[in-house]
């Protein structure tokens, strides 16, 4: 039975940011080049628009501005913060942690322990947990943590995988009685397990997949989770979240797991999915696979998309990491959350169309040397990568 403590719903999430590139392939016309009915991704796979990342636009800069964002939305300031974690598994370099140049395009202070997380998609999720653990503890002395969450996914053109791409950031603010969502760290259901279903050898920019196991890997491992957080939260009460969020690699993975959800709760999975699930899926959607931040982002979908208020209800998280480690755990929305979540849908509409070969000439391009133009800086105040000078990576 579970034991009320204090860290139950006492820290959580309290601002969140989003970044995601500024050009997007509809789905529909990357299917046509490759020869394969368009309904098969859009409704077979349920993504509609995949993000893609600009020459000038990678982790980090995604990173910055997502934090930026989350700044902004929270009136945060950068002073406010004692941790930075970035999660990520397309990082920029074996050794200096996409935070580190974080700190520098944002300013963080000198005083802020800086670091990144490494697990597929769940290293943004390792974040948030040590970030909590660490405010439990009260080592934080009065400040907020930093967890940004970013990644460009990258299978390879023409690869099975190919459609279920996607980059984006999402920067979540942590701290004490937190303004958008309390977590319950006490029912934490953690599974892990080492499977190879997805990786990327150090030598390759291009994700390895075994697609159709790793299906099978991120439903067992749903399985194990929602054991352990059923386990720890008590199994005689009911598990009734107002809605369920999950890892969304594409629309239909999360589609899958809500079916099992319903299957192991004895609940019908068509009536739920469109009043549970749907509002957490429209953002996704148009953006495809970020990765560490997905879970996050459908988040953000659901602040932004659902239809009722939330004020006071339980929400569940459910994260995915290839390789494997997942959680799922339940969060609690404070009253007020939603407000200002709708203009993140606005902005998706503000992004340049690219055709087929416009996409694959800027895939290629990415696997180019490039060197660093001071004259390219921005003049729009956004981060960007302006290329590589003497093997260091040029930011204006
Ligand atoms: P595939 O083999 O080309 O596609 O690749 P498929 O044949 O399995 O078809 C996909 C769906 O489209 C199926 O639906 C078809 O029936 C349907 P389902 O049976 O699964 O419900 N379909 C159609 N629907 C309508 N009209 C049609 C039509 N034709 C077919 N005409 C696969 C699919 C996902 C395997 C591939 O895209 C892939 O390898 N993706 C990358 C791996 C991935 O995303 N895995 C997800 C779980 S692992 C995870 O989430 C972790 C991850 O995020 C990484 C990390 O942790 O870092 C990936």
């Amino acid at each position: 039975m579970l034991q009320c403590n204090m860290t139950q719903f006492s820290y959580g999430i309290d601002a969140l940011g989003v970044a995601v590139p500024s050009a997007y392939v509809p789905l529909e016309d990357l299917a046509l080049a490759r020869g394969v009915p368009p309904l098969k991704y859009t409704e077979g796979l349920g993504t509609s628009l995949m993000a893609v990342a600009g020459p000038d636009e990678d982790t980090v800069t995604l990173a910055a501005r997502a934090a930026a964002d989350a700044f902004e939305r929270g009136g945060v300031s950068a002073a406010d913060i004692g941790l930075c974690i970035v999660g990520t598994e397309t990082a920029v370099d074996h050794s200096k942690p996409v935070s580190s140049f974080v700190q520098g395009l944002l300013g963080l202070p000198a005083n802020c322990r800086i670091f990144e997380t490494k697990h597929a998609c769940y290293g943004g999720t390792a974040g948030l947990m040590t970030a909590l653990d660490w405010l439990a503890s009260g080592s934080a002395r009065g400040k907020k943590a930093l967890v940004i969450c970013s990644d460009i996914a990258r299978y390879g053109l023409g690869s099975p995988g190919e459609p279920t791409q996607g980059a984006g950031s999402v920067a979540l603010v942590i701290g004490e009685a937190p303004r958008l969502v309390a977590i319950d760290m006490a029912t934490v259901g953690t599974h892990s397990n080492h499977v190879y279903d997805f990786w990327r050898p150090l030598e390759s920019k291009d994700a390895f997949v075994d697609g159709h196991y790793s299906v099978t890997c991120y439903l067992d491992a749903f399985r194990g989770a929602h054991a352990e957080h059923r386990r720890l939260a008590g199994t005689d009460r009911p598990d009734r979240p107002s809605a369920l969020l999950y890892h969304v690699p594409y629309g239909k993975m999360a589609h899958k797991a809500h079916r099992l959800w319903c299957e192991l709760e004895g609940l019908d999975a068509v009536e739920s999915f469109e009043r549970l699930v749907a509002p957490g899926l429209v953002i996704p959607s148009r953006i495809g696979n970020v990765y560490t931040g997905s879970l996050y982002l459908a988040l953000a979908s659901l602040l932004a998309c659902s239809p009722e208020s939330l004020d006071g209800r339980d929400v569940s998280f459910f994260s995915y990491g290839s390789g494997s480690c997942a959680e799922r755990f339940r969060g609690r929305v404070t009253p007020g959350a939603q407000r200002g979540f709708a203009s993140l849908l606005a902005r998706l509409d503000d992004r340049r169309k690219l055709t087929v070969a416009e996409y694959e000439a800027m895939f290629r391009s990415r696997d180019e040397p490039r060197l660093a133009s001071m004259s390219e800086a921005s003049a729009s105040g956004r981060a960007r990568f302006l290329g590589v000078d003497a093997g260091k990576r040029v930011y204006g």
